[in-house]
């Protein structure tokens, strides 16, 4: 009965494992208390614009003098002159969102009032101080259908401690009558009206903003990378993470990956700003979508060879290892023809890239009339070590190629020994194939940032199963 049970919950446990890897992340994105804090500063400046912009209704009322009875007040053409946030904090609250809170803000406005009773009628200018405003705005981060982060205001509370008219004209004495009345009825409409405009800055600004992260970044004629949120931001004590997709796809026909992401545990670290995690499942589905698009495909010719070099693609440099070749095709051209057979795979360690591809290498003797005639296939594996640079907004590599070893797989030309051919066909890959796939590596692919941010004094670190890069982050 026990074991039963034990058994049970093992398998339940096993399927909840599955259940969890099936979400795991291809890409991680984290925001540390540094770059919240940055975020802060710029999102601070926006709403301070957006808080000078807002429009204050007139008011008017009325109130009694003694022997005059009652006097009717309107004040209007209200206009600020300047609204600032000095002190601003951000904290994340765990499982919940940000809250942003603004203290001893202050603002300064004018307009014009006039009163109105029988025989007394005037009408001046006010200056009007508010201070000590504080605002309090709490924000939900979350993801929309199409896996893009949205954000919402779930909550704003403003106080303000002290507000202050000063009147001039004719009636200053009037004033002190009723300048109590003004200060709170202003002060009310002042209170509702900074909420309005922080919910509407996030709704028009912040949200926008955010969704120009690209959740779908168009690479070239093959492939896209999909960078859609698969869960909501997760909020903790020290951070915003934020779970992308972080797959390759193909733009011919989207097809299902064939091996699950890895699960990826990001360091606690918190000296930059951002720290990312590429998962090896991020450059793996990479190496799936473009192999199986047909666009591994490499082809050498002796144009690609320097006029200096030796060894140039002809049947007479390879008449030293396969003699019966030049006998056949004396004083011709040849071109190589380079295909992975199987995806390449890379394997990411602690302190180590590395990937050990699998090709196919077609010989072809070219005749005069410029037709191929297929010669030799070789079957090649190398291991091959990766290095990953991170640029501003790209990430990139370079490969370096370990020995060959050869195989060969089919001779049109009768038998000979591939370990002769070795040299060669490390010169050709060393030399003429991996520069050209390094300029290829090297322009990289787009990172999934929101508009107008670039990344400086980066870190990168291969760790278990994944890419680690810490980052600050410019909004320029
Ligand atoms: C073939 O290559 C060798 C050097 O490897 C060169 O000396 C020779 O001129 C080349 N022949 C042709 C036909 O290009
Ligand atoms: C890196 O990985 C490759 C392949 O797994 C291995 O041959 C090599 O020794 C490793 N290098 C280091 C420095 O760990
Ligand atoms: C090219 O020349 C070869 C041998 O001379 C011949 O067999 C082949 O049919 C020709 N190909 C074309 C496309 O003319």
């Amino acid at each position: 009965m026990v074991a039963h049970r034990l058994a049970l919950a093992a398998s339940v446990l096993a399927i909840c494992t599955v259940l969890i890897r099936a979400t795991n992340p291809g890409f991680v994105a984290r925001i540390t208390v540094k770059g919240l804090d940055y975020a802060r500063q710029e999102g601070i400046a926006v709403l301070q614009k957006e808080l000078a912009k807002l429009k204050l209704p007139d008011f008017s009322g009325s109130f009694k003098v003694k022997l005059l009875g009652k006097v009717h007040y309107t004040f209007y053409s209200l206009n600020i002159r300047s609204f600032q946030l000095p002190s601003s904090q951000i904290a994340p609250i765990p499982n919940v969102g940000l809250k942003v809170s603004i203290a001893n803000a202050f603002a300064q406005l004018t307009g014009k009032w006039r009163v109105k009773k029988r025989f007394v009628r005037d009408s001046g200018s006010f200056d009007l101080k508010v201070e000590g405003l504080s605002i309090s705005i709490g924000l939900k981060l979350g993801s929309d259908t199409s896996g893009r982060p949205t954000v919402t205001t779930s909550e704003c509370g403003t106080h303000i401690s002290n507000v202050r008219v000063h009147i001039s004209g004719r009636f200053g004495w009037l004033y002190n009558l009723f300048h109590k009345k003004i200060e709170s009825s202003f002060r009310r409409t002042m209170e509702g009206k900074v909420c309005g405009a922080v919910t509407s800055s996030v709704t028009t600004k912040l949200q926008p903003y955010l969704q120009t992260v690209p959740v779908t970044a168009k690479i070239d004629k093959v492939a896209g990378i999909d960078y859609s949120l698969v869960a909501p931001p997760a909020v903790t004590a020290q951070s915003l993470d934020v779970y992308l997709k972080g797959e390759f796809f193909s733009l011919a026909h989207h097809s299902a990956i064939p091996f699950p992401p890895p699960a990826l545990a990001l360091p606690e670290d918190h000296d930059r700003m951002v720290y990312c995690g590429a998962s090896s499942y991020f450059f793996n589905t990479a190496g799936f979508v473009y192999h199986t698009a047909g666009a591994l495909l490499f082809e050498i010719t002796d144009a690609m060879i320097p006029k200096e070099f030796k060894f140039h693609l002809n049947t007479s440099t390879f008449s030293a290892f396969i003699p019966q070749l030049e006998k056949i095709y004396p004083d011709k051209l040849m071109k190589l023809r380079i295909k992975t057979s199987s995806a390449p795979f890379l394997t990411i360690t602690p302190g180590n890239l590395s990937l050990m591809p699998v090709v196919d290498i077609q010989a072809y003797v070219i005749l005069p009339n410029s037709s191929l005639v297929p010669v030799f296939l070789l079957s090649v594996t190398s291991s091959v070590s990766a290095k990953i640079m991170v640029t501003s907004a790209r990430i990139g590599g370079t490969l370096e190629l370990g020995r060959l070893q050869l195989s060969l797989k089919h001779s049109d030309v009768g038998p000979f020994s591939v370990q002769l051919l070795q040299a060669l066909m490390n010169f050709y890959g060393s030399s003429i194939l991996i520069p050209r796939i390094n300029a290829r590596l090297k322009e990289g692919f787009p990172l999934p940032l929101p508009a107008r941010v670039q990344l400086s004094n980066l870190v990168i670190q291969p760790r278990q199963n994944f890419l680690l890069f810490g980052a600050d982050v410019r909004y320029v």
